[in-house]
């Protein structure tokens, strides 16, 4: 029994250099020391050995037992510290690699425009305000002189919520709440979503984006505006752009004009993007009615000031020879994606 003992020790550790993974370290350990493990086999064989000899081989198998049981565990150990070393060698990284980006959106073409259009007339002086899209019909019309009988208070202009609330078809409502709230000298632009109910095709949307301009002081006069107006052109669409005003009608100015400036596309020749004109309408404008003034609480005999509108979406897709209005407002990424910025 003893050389018996004795091979089994050799085998085991000869086996035990050789395993490579704690899965097969496991398996070892049961073949050995579990149940039905070569080593518990020799504890139960005793029972055949003589009664003398009973306690020495217990011994020694104890012995043989433990010597086993050490054995594991410092190879488990070295066999986890190998591992954790190959683990380590494989995960090792090379901080010299070019970062990976990851993907940042980018602004809308329309808040690149109106960002642009902002630092204009922020560098002017002007206050940006903000303005509430469901409006009364009071400031959206009445305080800005508009009949009871004009078009644009045509049910089919005007997205109505109830007789007196409604959808604001213009920023200009904001001139209204502007002259109740503020003493001049007012210099303001109030940007923001406008809506009307438009059929939607290629240059119109229920739902677009005006900014709306205001300014009151003593002695503004029509030149201030040419002025402002011109100096606006001239930023957005660079020095060479030709600036024009048209005489034009708004029921809240006195006298009103339309801006137009010479088409970028074509330099005025005539294309696709100004319809042949060789001109783009990018505003409409005027001297603040009096009638206006005196119902925002401003006394026209000492105060005067001029006001604007500027169509945000028309500005953008002839900036960027977008042919369809309705590409801004689709949000397809691979239209958007080449405006990042
Ligand atoms: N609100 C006008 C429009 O929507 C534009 C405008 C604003 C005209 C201010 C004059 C003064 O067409």
């Amino acid at each position: 029994m003893k050389e018996q003992l004795e091979a089994l020790r050799a085998q085991a550790m000869e086996e035990l250099a050789s395993l490579r993974s704690p899965k097969e370290l496991e398996d070892f350990r049961v073949r050995y020391m579990g149940k039905k493990g070569s080593v518990t086999g020799l504890l139960r064989g005793m029972g055949a050995l003589p009664a003398e000899e009973r306690p020495i081989m217990g011994q020694m198998v104890n012995q043989l037992r433990q010597e086993l049981e050490d054995a594991v565990t410092e190879k488990s150990d070295s066999l986890q510290a190998q591992l954790q070393k190959e683990q380590l060698a494989k995960e090792k990284l090379d901080v010299t690699m070019p970062g990976k980006k990851d993907a940042a959106g980018g602004l809308h073409p329309l808040n690149v425009v109106l960002e642009d259009i902002i630092d204009i007339f922020q560098s002017m002086g002007f206050d940006i305000i903000d303005g509430p899209e469901v409006e009364t019909d009071y400031y959206c019309f009445q305080a800005l002189n508009v009949p009871e009988d004009h078009p644009a208070r045509d049910m089919q202009d005007t997205f109505y919520l109830t007789d007196s609330l409604l959808l604001r078809t213009q920023t200009s409502a904001a001139q209204a709440r502007t002259m109740e709230t503020t003493k001049p000298p007012i210099r303001v632009i109030c940007p923001g979503r406008v809506y009307r109910a438009d059929e939607v095709d290629a240059t119109h949307s229920p739902v677009f984006h005006q900014i709306e301009g205001l300014v009151v002081d003593k002695g503004v006069t029509m030149c201030d505006l040419k002025g402002v107006l011109e100096q606006f052109a001239h930023e957005i669409y660079g020095e060479d752009t030709r600036v024009r005003f048209r005489p034009s009608f708004f029921p809240f100015t006195e006298p009103s004009v339309e801006v137009d400036v010479s088409c970028s596309a074509c330099g005025g020749k005539g294309c696709r993007v100004c319809k042949g004109a060789g001109w783009i309408e990018i505003l409409g404008a005027g001297m603040v009615h009096p009638r206006v003034l005196e119902m925002g609480g401003i006394d026209p005999e000492v105060y005067s000031g001029f006001a604007f509108g500027i169509g945000l979406d028309r500005l953008t897709t002839t900036r960027y020879k977008i042919s369809d209005i309705r590409l801004l407002f689709e949000n397809d990424l691979r239209m958007l994606e080449q405006f990042d910025r």
